[in-house]
């Protein structure tokens, strides 16, 4: 098996004011001052990302952030463009989450437009795909991820896509404390990897990071992390207390 380099995300969401976030990544800074092993980011909401950015450069804490629009430049209210994200500091963009896609009409359409743009402007995406509850319950989980893969990353090449990293977050298990198990997270991270290996080449699918979310906590990201094809987690409410995020990143000195 290839050595894939882990992965442990934060995603703030619509949490915190410019201080506020501010000081969570002062005491992450604390908390976390040398990771090497395993790699580190933080997605704070789009007006706290120049400030945070001051507080995390030189650290071992990459910024993120939790969304991109795909145009360059424009007349486009309220939007945000991959060089924007980028002069604030961004080296990664969440891309496709379930909220986007529940509450913001984000569909495998727009995620593929957004997914070129930030490989065209040097940011890493994080591709979010998951089954509702009534899909796992009625049996279509494997068919939902497969369009959500197969359409999101429709025309790309390999070689656009090596940055590329995968979050399979059940969005049943999303800010529920109802986590999959390791088992039922493994069985669709191996799954999720054959795919890619049929559409990318297994050369593809043994590098590419797959990354676990919903209700990631301290005392349930060791045993994810034991499972052979999960590469990380993106994690939503215990990112946003800077000690309790600090132990999962630490996960593997628990
Ligand atoms: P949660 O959120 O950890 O609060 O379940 C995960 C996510 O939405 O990325």
């Amino acid at each position: 098996m290839e050595d894939r380099r882990a992965l442990i995300a934060g995603n703030w969401k619509m949490f915190k004011t410019c201080s506020e976030a501010v000081e969570t990544a002062r005491q992450l800074v604390e908390f976390v001052p040398d990771v090497n092993e395993i790699d580190v980011m933080i997605a704070p909401a789009f007006t706290s990302l120049a400030l945070v950015n001051d507080i995390v450069q030189g650290s071992c804490i990459s910024l993120g952030a939790q969304n991109v629009f795909w145009e360059k430049e424009g007349a486009y209210t309220g939007e945000t463009s991959s060089d924007m994200l980028v002069s604030a500091g961004c080296k990664y963009v969440i891309i496709g989450h379930s909220e986007r896609r529940q509450y913001f009409g984000e569909t495998d359409e727009t995620v593929k437009k957004r997914i070129d743009a930030a490989i065209n402007g040097d940011l890493i995406p994080i591709l979010c795909v998951g089954e509702m509850e009534k899909e796992r319950e009625s049996g279509e989980t494997f068919s939902v991820l497969d369009k959500q893969i197969k359409k999101g990353l429709e025309d790309f090449s390999y070689s656009d896509l090596r940055t590329l990293v995968i979050a399979y977050e059940p969005v049943w298990a999303i800010g529920t404390g109802k986590t999959a198990t390791s088992d039922q997270a493994q069985e669709v991270h191996l799954f999720l990897r054959s795919l890619l290996e049929k559409s990318f080449g297994a050369k593809f699918s043994e590098s590419v990071r797959i990354l676990y979310g919903g209700s990631v906590k301290p005392n349930n990201i060791s045993e994810l992390m034991a499972m052979n094809d999960i590469d990380g987690a993106l994690v939503g409410g215990a990112s946003l207390n800077a000690e309790m995020f600090s132990r999962i990143i630490h996960f593997k000195h628990q």
